[in-house]
């Protein structure tokens, strides 16, 4: 079998092979605090949960239209409207599985040969990936710790050229959790405007996870007229604590959004139908439920913080949102483990910490920036101050 050129370009998700790993040594016994993982601990809402039930013991679960129940999309319309000031139509909302599948059928549609997509490093895993799956080509604008990981406006200009066709952009961020400032986002839209031809997808995919006491800021609300190039990327997966229920959706212009449909009608077809009812219920909950979450969420946050303070390179101040951190551990790198085996790099960082303390971790490679690693707080707060005690007993051990 000789399998695909674009196949073979591509990676298979290290967050995946981190969990991987991670189970097979709970499966032989080990008890593994996964700060790995990229999924909040809690259950989604019991109306939520309850509505599934519903639709399955109705039978209500037969095929959807392709681009989701339309009552699904007129309340995403709503939601929309209300968060982002923009008009979005039942036609100009695309219901998939998961925010991926939402960008994946995006960049299928619309790329061509050696196309470039401008990425901004630290960068989600599957960014680099979609694209080169596509036949595109990852140009990384990369941010750096010294600038918060926040966007260089001039470096970016001179990543554009005429091959570009999309921009993504990521805020709050996976795997920094920064949230650009207003500032950032103005100055953004400013070189937007200036090259028309340019795509822009905006991943909101953690927009209900910010900390941030800056307004949650859109490109969309500098500038609306940039609706008619822009995907805005969302999905039930953070926010609602849905993530295996498989549904995100875009919205953006319908000419767009019926190319996408026409790669999902050949691939998936429309969303579970069980997790689309489930999801009208998830989007009639008020800020409470986010409220709720944030609260948790930054207690968690504190504990960590505090616990692995003393390590020094733990400076992750700049983390506004989602739930991650993304502390430096450069100052490890050459150090023995208990005076053995050298820490590399980050990978081997994190796989050492993994072995030794069953403490699983991402490294900052896999996001396209090493040197550091991704730390996820979302488990339970016990599990969160076990984890970070074997962490620190990890870099003790490391001189
Ligand atoms: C930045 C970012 N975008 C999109 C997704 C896709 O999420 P899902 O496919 O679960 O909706 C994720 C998931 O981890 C993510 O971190």
């Amino acid at each position: 079998m000789h399998f695909s050129k674009n196949i073979e370009k591509i990676n298979m998700s290290k967050t995946a092979e981190v969990a991987d790993l991670a189970l097979s040594l709970k499966e032989q016994g080990h008890k593994i605090i996964n700060m790995a993982t990229g999924e909040l601990s809690f259950k989604p809402a019991l109306s939520v949960r309850k509505e599934a039930c519903r639709t399955i013991n109705k039978g209500e679960t037969l095929y959807t239209q392709v681009a989701g129940l339309k009552e699904l999309r007129d309340l995403i319309s709503t939601k929309l409207k209300k968060d982002l000031k923009i008009e979005y139509k039942c036609d100009e909302i695309i219901v998939s599985n998961g925010g991926k599948q939402v960008i994946y059928n995006a960049l299928q549609s619309t790329i061509n040969r050696g196309d470039e997509v401008i990425i901004i490093s630290p960068y989600w895993v599957s960014y680099p990936e979609i694209i080169k799956l596509c036949g595109g080509k990852p140009k990384v604008l990369n941010t750096t710790r010294g600038e918060g990981f926040s966007i260089n406006t001039e470096k970016l200009e001179k990543l554009i050229t005429s091959k570009t066709k999309w921009i993504i952009l990521n805020s709050p961020n996976n795997p920094t959790g920064v949230v650009y400032s207003p500032e950032t986002i103005k100055k953004l839209v400013l070189v937007l405007k200036k090259y028309p031809d340019i795509w822009i997808l905006s991943d909101d995919i953690y927009e209900k996870l910010n900390f941030s006491t800056e307004t949650n800021l859109s490109i969309l609300h500098i500038d609306e007229k940039l609706k008619e190039r822009s995907l805005v990327v969302n999905g039930f997966s953070k926010g609602y604590c849905m993530t295996g229920w498989r549904l995100g959706y875009g919205a953006g212009p319908k000419i767009l959004i019926e190319a996408m449909k026409k790669i999902q009608s050949q691939s998936t077809s429309a969303a579970n139908t069980i997790a689309q009812n489930a999801a009208i219920k998830a989007l009639e909950l008020d800020n409470s439920h986010f409220i709720a979450i944030k609260a948790s969420l930054l207690k968690r946050r504190a504990i960590v913080i505090s616990a692995l303070s003393d390590l020094e390179c733990f400076d992750s101040n700049f983390s506004k949102g989602a739930f991650y951190l993304f502390p430096s551990i450069k100052r490890f790198l050459g150090k023995r483990l208990n005076g053995k085996e050298v820490i590399l790099n980050d990978t081997n960082f994190c796989m050492q910490l993994l072995s030794s303390e069953h403490v699983a971790t991402v490294p900052g490679s896999s996001f396209g920036s090493k040197d550091s690693i991704r730390i996820s707080y979302a488990l339970s707060e016990k599990d969160l101050r076990t984890g970070c005690k074997r962490i620190k007993q990890f870099c003790e051990r490391l001189i």
